[in-house]
């Protein structure tokens, strides 16, 4: 029997999902038998430390799961003791991270029928700046936003395409509440900082980023793109225009934008020296 750890696209890798072979069919396991478990432990628990411990356990490079018999761990029949131990770490983990990860959203299952219809939408797509209306987004409006974002629409691919499917991008969601993190595994936002943030979204020159309710902020790591910053500038044109299309069809406003201070958002977002703030992209109600 083969396992492998799975990352989730997350600021730091979590436990996703364990790939196990037995006799040669290897098979994506959404791990740890219960959704509830996978979404605490994709959500919160940072498995940085076991990954250290055990070199063996390799990062996902998204990969299909026919792809990485190579890269598997021999765990003789061991699985279940391994996960038992990734899961009580992950508690631990849990603990030590305090109250900024104590927060989580959870989301509505995104709704992935209806809608207008292509041509209507493709006819209706366009950049808004006037008008919006500060008030929250209900959640099935922000799951389904955030599922046309980055979502997955199959066991390991996404709502958009990537550069050899690097999958390399983080989508965060600056929120009246507070800075999140989408956790498209779980369907669930997590908290990384309370605060709004307006100042590090260029509000002095464009006012009308104060009266928009959602920022989404795409965050690309460089080390995760098989095709490098080059790659990433053109896989964020892909997750912005499906928004572009989301808020088309819901009657939404929307701008992407690249007027921001990204030193400001890597900061609050804790980001790792290898992300990068690539794009904005504002989302609201209009008058
Ligand atoms: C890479 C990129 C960066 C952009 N940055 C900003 C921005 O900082 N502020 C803004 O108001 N609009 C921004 N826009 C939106 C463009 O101004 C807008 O797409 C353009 O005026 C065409 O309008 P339309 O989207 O309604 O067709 C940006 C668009 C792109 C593709």
């Amino acid at each position: 029997m083969y396992a492998k750890i799975v990352q989730t696209e997350g600021n730091e890798p979590s436990l996703l999902g364990v790939i196990a072979e037995v006799q040669g069919k290897q098979t994506l396991k959404s791990t740890i038998h219960s959704k509830r478990c996978t979404k605490r432990l994709a959500g919160r628990c940072r498995i940085l430390p076991i990954n250290r411990r055990r070199e063996r356990i390799l990062p996902f490079c998204g990969n299909s799961p026919s792809q990485v018999k190579g890269s598997s761990l021999r765990l003789k029949n061991e699985v279940m003791n391994m996960m038992t131990r990734v899961a009580l770490a992950a508690f631990g983990a849990t603990l030590f991270m305090g109250s900024a990860f104590a927060q989580t959203i959870e989301l509505p299952a995104p709704s992935k029928t209806g809608g207008k219809p292509l041509m209507e939408v493709l006819n209706e797509r366009k950049s808004t700046r006037d008008g919006y209306v500060n008030e929250d987004l209900d959640l099935q409006t922000l799951s389904d936003l955030l599922w046309s974002a980055y979502g997955f629409n199959r066991v390991d691919k996404r709502t958009v395409p990537s550069a050899n499917d690097s999958q390399e991008f983080s989508v965060y969601a600056l929120l009246n509440k507070g800075a999140y993190l989408y956790d498209a595994r779980g369907n669930a936002l997590q908290k990384v900082a309370d605060g709004t943030y307006r100042d590090l979204l260029a509000n002095q020159k464009q006012p009308y980023v104060n009266d928009v309710p959602v920022h989404l902020v795409y965050v690309g790591n460089v080390s995760k793109s098989k095709a490098g910053r080059e790659g990433m500038l053109m896989d964020v044109g892909f997750i912005s225009q499906n928004v572009y299309l989301y808020a088309a069809s819901k009657g939404l406003g929307t701008v992407v934008r690249a007027s921001f201070d990204g030193r400001g958002l890597a900061k609050v977002l804790k980001l790792q020296p290898q992300q990068t703030v690539v794009l904005v992209q504002a989302v609201g109600r209009v008058k």
